[in-house]
């Protein structure tokens, strides 16, 4: 694969990540390790960015994929397609990360279905081969190439979860919300709004984390709260925004949105 394949999938600018604990650090020790690795933890609370920015730090390509139930292990390994020459193989994402040497990231891998996942299997042990059965190829996985994981440990059920014979497949790193100060900064920077409204937003966000499993599924994450700090950037009043952004997503429980209006209410 020539470089220019591999150059349109390199970030080019930093992503602005605040660190949260070490994992900076022991993500770059996974990674020099070629270690796979599984980032656990809520929606919203910066796992994608986190991923964005290690791939820029390391200077290596990035390639994605938003998992899904439909998906079948040839949307990620590929398949032969027709042209008006007759059929051309054509490589899946995880076939171009393994061939460039690029950090594939599987983003809410419990969506896909369990006979999907298998075929990560052989890229992340000392094989580090993927066999493309249909084309009668077997792709070592160029030096550089790693392999990230996503999930979220709130939406396990029995029938959704990862094989432990995936799970151990992986180092896990777990996500969390960030202290209220560090994600009134990552609000502040990111909605364009000043530390004090920050400040706020993080507090109604806090409220309605510890309603989690009090009749709500999830509190309000931190991607949320960029969307509110947003609206107020733009001259929306904080009470509208914050029901546009952080109460009306949440739920859909009359008295819940009254409990979470009002912790609104109390901050703006
Ligand atoms: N540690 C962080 N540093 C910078 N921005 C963050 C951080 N955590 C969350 N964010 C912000 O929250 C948004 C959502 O984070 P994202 O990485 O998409 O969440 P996830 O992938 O965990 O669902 C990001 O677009 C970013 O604006
Ligand atoms: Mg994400």
């Amino acid at each position: 694969m020539s470089d220019f394949d591999r150059d349109q999938y390199l970030i080019q600018q930093e992503p602005y990540y605040c660190p949260v604990h070490n994992e900076v650090a022991m993500y770059q020790a996974a990674y020099d390790a070629r270690m796979p690795v599984m980032l656990k933890g809520p929606t919203g609370c910066g796992k994608t960015r986190f991923v964005e920015y290690m791939a820029w730090k390391l200077g290596k390509p990035l390639i994605t994929v938003a998992c899904n139930e439909d998906m079948t292990a040839s949307d990620l390994v590929g398949r032969f397609l027709l042209d008006i020459n007759g059929t051309k193989w054509q490589d899946g994402p995880l076939t171009v990360a393994a061939r460039l040497g690029a950090i594939c990231y599987l983003d809410e891998v419990v969506e896909a279905r369990q006979d999907t996942t298998v075929v990560i299997h052989p890229l992340t042990d000392h094989r580090r081969t993927l066999p493309l059965e249909k084309k009668g190829e077997l792709v070592e996985a160029h030096p550089d190439f790693q392999i990230v994981i996503s999930y979220n440990p709130g939406y396990q059920s029995l029938m959704k979860d990862l094989k432990q014979s995936t799970k151990q497949r992986f180092g896990a790193l777990d996500f969390d919300y960030p202290t209220a100060e560090i994600e009134s900064e990552i609000i502040a920077h990111e909605g364009k709004v000043d530390k004090s409204t920050a400040e706020k937003l993080v507090q109604i966000a806090h409220r309605s984390r510890n309603l989690k499993g009090h009749g709500l599924d999830e509190g309000m994450s931190t991607r949320l709260l960029v969307y509110a700090a947003q609206l107020i950037s733009q001259g929306i009043d904080p009470q509208s925004a914050a029901r546009m952004a952080l109460v009306g997503p949440l739920t859909d429980d009359p008295d819940m949105r009254d409990t979470l209006d009002a912790a609104v209410n109390t901050y703006f």
